[in-house]
């Protein structure tokens, strides 16, 4: 018995950060959110608008989607061995021109910490990547 233990308390910890991150944020308000991106953010097909397309942003190396002019920031922040996941691309949002110096996104920032996880989850639908389960959806769809 004395040997599970660890086992168990492994297991727990798992469980613990498996549902913490399912809690992050609603995807049907993130898409709320989303509107004050959309208007330089496309994340349903492949295209640049005024920023480059956010399709399988989650886990992409910042600066990196083809055919998309970034500033020098950006493709020096991803050089460096960033990559964006939740945490990155949260820190971003809350304010973009601290997070990555001298990039170009024209964006203030969100205030809330809750239209930032929610507009994450939002964006997750759209990443293989993403850690929620049922991410790939609308890509399987499309391809
Ligand atoms: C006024 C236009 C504009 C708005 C609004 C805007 N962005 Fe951006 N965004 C950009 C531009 C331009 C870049 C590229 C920046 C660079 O190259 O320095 C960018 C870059 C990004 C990146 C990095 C992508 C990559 O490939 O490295 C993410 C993530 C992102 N934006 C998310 C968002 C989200 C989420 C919102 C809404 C909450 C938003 N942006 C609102 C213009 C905008």
């Amino acid at each position: 018995m004395k040997s599970l233990k660890p086992f168990l308390i492994a297991a727990g910890a798992v469980l613990i950060s498996t549902s913490a991150h399912a809690m992050d944020g609603d995807p049907v308000a993130g898409e709320e959110v989303f509107r004050t991106c959309s208007t330089c953010h496309n994340v349903e097909e492949e295209r640049n608008k005024v920023g480059p397309h956010l399709i399988n942003v989650i886990g992409r190396t910042p600066g990196t989607v083809e055919g998309f002019r970034y500033s020098r920031a950006m493709t020096e922040f991803g050089e460096g061995g960033a990559v964006w996941d939740e945490e990155t691309i949260a820190q971003y949002l809350a304010d973009p021109r601290g997070f990555v110096r001298g990039n170009r996104m024209a964006f203030v920032g969100l205030k809330s910490e809750e239209e930032i996880a929610n507009v994450i989850a939002y964006l997750a639908q759209f990443s293989e990547t993403a850690e929620e389960g049922e991410a790939a959806e609308g890509e399987a769809a499309t391809e």
